[in-house]
Parts: C-alpha cells; sequence; structure tokens
C-alpha cells in the first residue's frame, strides 16, 4: 500500500461514507453470520428467500439521511457470506427478485454520493465453495465425502464472472470491497490462491481503471487503503518510516453489521462522533454501517443517531471534509483531537472533555492569527505570553498558547475551535 493515488483524492477528502450491509440474513435477524454460528444447512437456509419481502425499500431515503448527515460515499453489500446476491446476476438463481443492488446504486448515485460494492469472497451457498472452519457444515461427520466434489476453482471462475458483471453493468464503480481472507496453516482457512486473488483484482483494475480497492484479497501491497474493523487505531495505520497510510475504518452502531433485532449495546451519537473525530484526526476515512431491516427500512435507533450526526456536521463539517491529521509539530491538548485542512491551512481543536477555563495548546507560540468556535464563528480569546491570565500565578510553558474558555460549553455534541494559521 502506497500514499492515497491521484485517482483516490476524492476518498481521502471525503472521509465519510455509509456501509450497508442488506440481505437475507435480515429475517433471521440475529446477525448477519447466522448461518454459520448456528450452522444451518445451505437448503435450509435457502428457505428465507420466501420471507424476504422488503416492502418498505426507499432508497433514496437511504440516500438522503447519508447525504445529510455528511457522507460522500457508500458501500453496500452486493453479495455477503451466505451467498444470496442482491442484484440480477446471470450466474446463479440464488438472488432477489428485484434488482435492489441497481435501485440502490441510482439512488445514491443521483444524489451525489460515490458508489462501493461489497463482494463476499466467502460463500456458503455455491456448491463449489470447500468447507472451511467458518462453513456452516463444519462439523459436518462426511465432510470429506461433501468436499470431494467442489471444485474451488469453478468457484473463483464464479467470482470472476460476478465481479464483471458488477463491474460492468451499473456504470461508474468508485470502490470494490472486497471481504475477507483468512489463510492457515492447516489449510482449512482461505486465501489468495483460493480466490485467485490476483486475477480478481486484475479483472476490477480493467473493468474500472479508477477503482479503490480494499485489502482484504490477501495481497500485500496491492490494496488501495487498509480496513481495521470495529476498533480506532491510535496513532492511524503508519508504513515503517511512521508516514500515514490511507485507512478506513468501518464501523458499526451496535454489534453487528446485519439487522439483528435483540442486539442492545448501541453506540450513542455522541459515541460516533467522536469516533469519526478519531478516525479523521489520524488520517483515516469513517465508513460508518446501517444494517436495514427485511422490510428494507432503516432502524429507528439508527435513523436517530444519523440525525444528530446530521445536526452536528450541518455545523462542523468543515472539521471533517477535505481534514487529515495535524502537523505533527502540532501537539494535540489535553482532551482534544486535532483534525487540518492543509489547503485552508485551518487547524480544528474538537474538545473531547470540556475544560475549566483555559485551554493550553502546546507549541503553537507565533503559528496563530485567530481563534473561533466553528459552530458560530464567535471569537475565542487567545493569550500567547505565556502567562495566560492576570490570575493566574503558574505559567505556561513558553511555547504554550491558551485560549480563554467560556464556562459553560456550547451546546453541541463536541465543540470545535477553529484556529486560522498565519502563512
Ligand atoms: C467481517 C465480517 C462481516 C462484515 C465485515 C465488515 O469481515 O465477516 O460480517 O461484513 O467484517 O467489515
Amino acid at each position: 500500500m502506497n500514499q492515497i493515488s491521484e485517482r483516490g483524492l476524492w476518498w481521502s477528502e471525503a472521509r465519510f461514507g455509509m456501509f450497508i450491509h442488506w440481505g437475507m440474513y435480515a429475517v433471521a435477524a440475529r446477525h448477519e453470520w447466522v448461518q454459520s454460528r448456528e450452522e444451518i444447512h445451505p437448503e435450509k437456509y435457502a428457505r428465507y428467500q420466501d420471507y424476504f419481502t422488503p416492502d418498505q425499500f426507499e432508497p433514496r431515503q437511504w440516500a438522503s439521511l447519508a447525504k445529510k448527515a455528511g457522507m460522500k460515499y457508500f458501500v453496500i453489500t452486493a453479495k455477503h457470506h451466505d451467498g444470496y446476491c442482491m442484484w440480477d446476476t446471470k450466474f446463479s438463481d440464488y438472488k432477489v427478485k428485484r434488482d435492489y443492488l441497481g435501485e440502490v446504486i441510482e439512488a445514491f448515485r443521483d444524489a451525489g454520493l460515490k458508489v462501493g460494492l461489497y463482494y463476499s469472497l466467502i460463500d456458503w451457498h455455491h456448491p463449489d465453495f470447500v468447507i472451511d472452519v467458518n462453513h456452516p457444515l463444519r462439523n459436518a461427520p462426511n465432510i470429506d465425502e461433501l468436499n470431494a466434489p467442489r471444485k474451488q476453482k469453478r468457484y473463483a471462475k464464479y467470482m470472476r464472472d460476478q465481479v464483471a458483471e458488477l463491474l460492468g453493468n451499473y456504470g461508474k464503480i468508485d470502490i470494490i470491497w472486497f471481504d475477507y481472507s483468512y489463510p492457515r496453516e492447516d489449510g482449512r482457512g482461505k486465501g489468495r490462491e483460493d480466490w485467485e486473488s490476483e486475477k480478481l483484482l486484475a479483472l476490477a483494475r480493467k473493468l474500472q481503471p479508477e477503482i479503490l480497492v480494499d485489502d482484504r484479497l490477501d495481497l500485500p501491497g496491492s490494496a488501495d487503503f487498509s480496513s481495521p474493523e470495529q476498533y480506532v487505531p491510535e496513532y492511524g495505520i503508519r508504513d515503517e518510516e511512521g508516514k500515514l497510510l490511507p485507512w478506513e475504518g468501518c464501523q458499526t452502531f451496535s454489534g453487528a453489521w446485519g439487522y439483528f433485532r435483540d442486539e442492545l449495546t448501541w453506540k450513542t451519537p455522541g459515541q460516533v462522533l467522536a469516533m469519526l473525530v478519531k478516525h479523521v484526526s489520524r488520517g483515516g476515512n469513517l465508513l460508518m454501517n446501517i444494517g436495514p431491516n427485511a422490510r428494507g427500512s432503516i432502524d429507528p435507533r439508527a435513523t436517530n443517531i444519523l440525525r444528530q450526526v446530521e445536526a452536528w456536521m450541518r455545523n462542523h463539517q468543515a472539521a471533517i471534509h477535505g481534514c487529515g491529521a495535524a502537523p505533527e509539530e502540532m501537539p494535540e491538548a489535553e482532551n482534544c483531537r486535532y483534525t487540518y485542512n492543509a489547503k485552508t491551512k485551518r487547524l480544528y481543536i474538537h474538545i473531547l472533555s470540556w475544560p475549566q477555563k483555559f485551554l493550553h495548546l502546546p507549541k503553537m507560540q507565533g503559528k496563530l492569527s485567530f481563534a473561533r468556535f466553528l459552530h458560530d464563528h464567535s471569537e475565542i480569546i487567545m493569550r500567547e505570553e505565556g502567562a495566560p491570565h492576570s490570575n493566574m500565578s503558574a505559567k505556561t510553558s513558553p511555547d504554550t498558547v491558551t485560549l480563554l474558555m467560556p464556562a459553560i460549553a456550547p451546546d453541541v455534541e463536541i465543540p470545535v475551535v477553529e484556529l486560522f494559521l498565519r502563512s
């Protein structure tokens, strides 16, 4: 992986996207891995098809929610591990009766968002997919017998046919998100040889020369970005010299990607916004997931969070879009995260815990021309002399700039100070 290329510029400026996990597993509503977790036989699982009747499917509403929240792109599951195809593929009958995927792509594209497709390398339905550690039939007593007729190579070809279809029939696709590899010494996992990853990647790059590809094909050095999931890397993702590499954290509102009715570990809107800020402050993107239900509608718990993200973004998007990590020589103030827009030369201080009276900014002496809150553009008084206030006996370190903060935090989820750097 290298620095982000020209063709990836839009992506690193976007910083915020929507992940959508939508498939037949929404009928079971107990994790998108339900088929594997409960070891449900593929034939039995396939019956969910009859009950997948999305009568509330309105992709324009999804798109509008994403756009208003400040998301600039989206990635949707064309096929997840269960193998059920969300578009009208020629290569399988295990598919939707209506081209939901096409409709989602059109709705989001019309709303001005860039288009990403998630394609599962894993497939628990395909008859040629060799049964492995994650497969629902992994504990079958006759596993060798079941595996005997399976030809992984035929499955690899099936994937190429499908990817060619996805990247050939829906106009410009901006991202392909392959998921995922798990090579193992004992041979019971899968990796680049099983997927024939090189061919798959070459095909994607040939059909869509500007496409961005994630890092889950088990082909080191070939990806456009890395994809940590369910945690925020503390220092971002860097090369050996410590230079930040392009990365995108993917995260969930609760504990699953697909619709999971009874899962209750939902994050608060404040946590989600802090997550967004933390990603951007370390040079990363946030791909925030929703899992629409089997009727095609978005859980009100997710909608509520997104509405609050929207309210914050309305006033604070300048601190997200086009921003990245602050220059190394500007260490963060206590309880704060910084984001920086290198074009406008503005530094954003996201205050995660409200300070008492003073906000000390280390190593900022002589570097600033003005400070204001971002939400209302009101001035914040700066003291540069090292002794920030007449009744403050202890001096700050000489290179510190001190901001005189109001006693009460502004009524926004995460207050942000916008600093104009001297040019
Ligand atoms: C994991 C899971 C999967 C989810 C993905 C998103 O690889 O297998 O369910 O789609 O992460 O990053």
